[in-house]
């Protein structure tokens, strides 16, 4: 049985979610899992930062409003001093980051990982940014110090894609994938689909809270190229930086086109694919592309996200689930938690053993 406490750094929707499960199930998670979380920091742009080495009580901490001002006015991207001394001071085992991060510069997720290493403390994130951009330094820096990094939630949210492609087909041999890999793009186009303007989708997509508040990285396909990245690199051992990947998004598809592959039996849908060739070299790619209906990504629809992998000894493998929200978001640093949970254990089992 094990306590980690952790740091919450950025008290948004996401690390708010966490602090309800661990208030609902924390003691269930003792008998199931293994252990219990102990929050002892918390910090956030618009609400200032808290360290209490005892821990604070989730159903206190599930009160605190959010008070818009405060560093709020710093450039976004910008690291917080107070989440610094947060991640330095607090006695955390894990840091939990799901900060608003500029996903052109992966900051301040990065400057929080980072620091957050340099501390002797292991990270949870469901920051793609950190992930697309400096996965391999990152990776590099909590190996040095001996701590965890996980981020699964970077993809599809608390759906399972890298780990499962990553460990538990490990041997499949994985040469490719394709994905409908953001919610508000799929959304957007089947809404237009059923007759919607781009505009009507766009609003109501903003309405139930999957699209950015500024969707343009939904529907230019930028946020899909980020997935694209990590995936590509994380499955297929490559190494590439977003301008690697071609990428188009939605803008370009009109009623017609739509209408059209509708009354073929096909549909339009954007995808982020990446293949790898004889040789190793993987390209990669996020474009609109008209699917045939057997092909498995023509019929998910709504928000759903999915991802096809092509793999040599399984034929294709998909993985479909929710890409978005709050609790689902949650989830996936539960599940990182849970990874650094086995990891912890299967190190102090091997340490017994020798
Ligand atoms: N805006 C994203 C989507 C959220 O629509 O899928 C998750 O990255």
């Amino acid at each position: 049985m094990a306590v980690y406490n952790v740091s919450l750094i950025g008290f948004g929707g996401v690390n708010r979610a966490l602090v309800s499960l661990i208030r609902n199930y924390n003691d269930e998670w003792m008998k199931k899992l293994g252990f219990r979380l102990n929050i002892v920091g918390v910090s956030d742009l618009h609400l200032g930062s808290l360290i209490s080495p005892n821990g604070v009580d989730a159903e206190e901490l599930l009160k605190i409003k959010m008070e818009k001002g405060g560093l709020a006015s710093l450039d976004g991207g910008c690291p917080d001093p107070r989440s610094m001394e947060v991640i330095r001071q607090a006695p955390a085992d894990i840091i939990v980051e799901a900060t608003f991060t500029d996903p052109k510069t992966a900051e301040p997720a990065i400057s929080y990982c980072r620091t957050a290493f340099e501390a002797g403390r292991s990270v949870v994130t469901t920051n793609k940014g950190p992930v697309a951009l400096a996965a391999r330094e990152l990776i590099k820096l909590a190996q040095q110090k001996n701590v965890g990094f996980e981020y699964e939630g970077a993809v599809m949210s608390g759906t399972p894609v890298i780990r499962l492609a990553k460990k538990s087909m490990a041997g499949a041999d994985i040469t490719g994938f394709q994905g409908i890999l953001n919610g508000t793009s799929n959304y957007v186009v089947g809404r237009m689909e059923m007759g919607l303007s781009f505009n009507e989708a766009v609003a109501e997509a903003q309405e139930k809270g999957f699209a950015e508040a500024n969707p343009a990285a939904d529907v230019e396909g930028l946020d899909i190229r980020l997935k694209v990245v990590i995936l590509a690199n994380e499955i297929l051992g490559a190494n590439l930086k977003p301008d690697d990947v071609s990428c188009s998004g939605i803008l370009g598809l009109t009623p017609a086109d739509l209408e059209d592959a509708v009354s073929h039996g096909e549909r339009w849908k954007l995808i982020g694919s990446a293949e790898k060739d004889e040789d190793g070299f993987v390209s990669a790619q996020v474009k609109a592309s008209r699917l045939p209906s057997s092909h498995p990504l023509a019929s998910i629809s709504g928000a759903t996200n999915a991802v096809t992998f092509s793999t040599e000894l399984l034929g294709d493998v998909t993985v479909t689930g929710p890409g978005a929200g709050r609790i689902e978001t949650a989830y996936a640093l539960l599940s990182d938690i849970i990874t650094l949970h086995h990891d912890r254990c299967s190190f102090t089992e091997k340490g017994d053993a020798e």
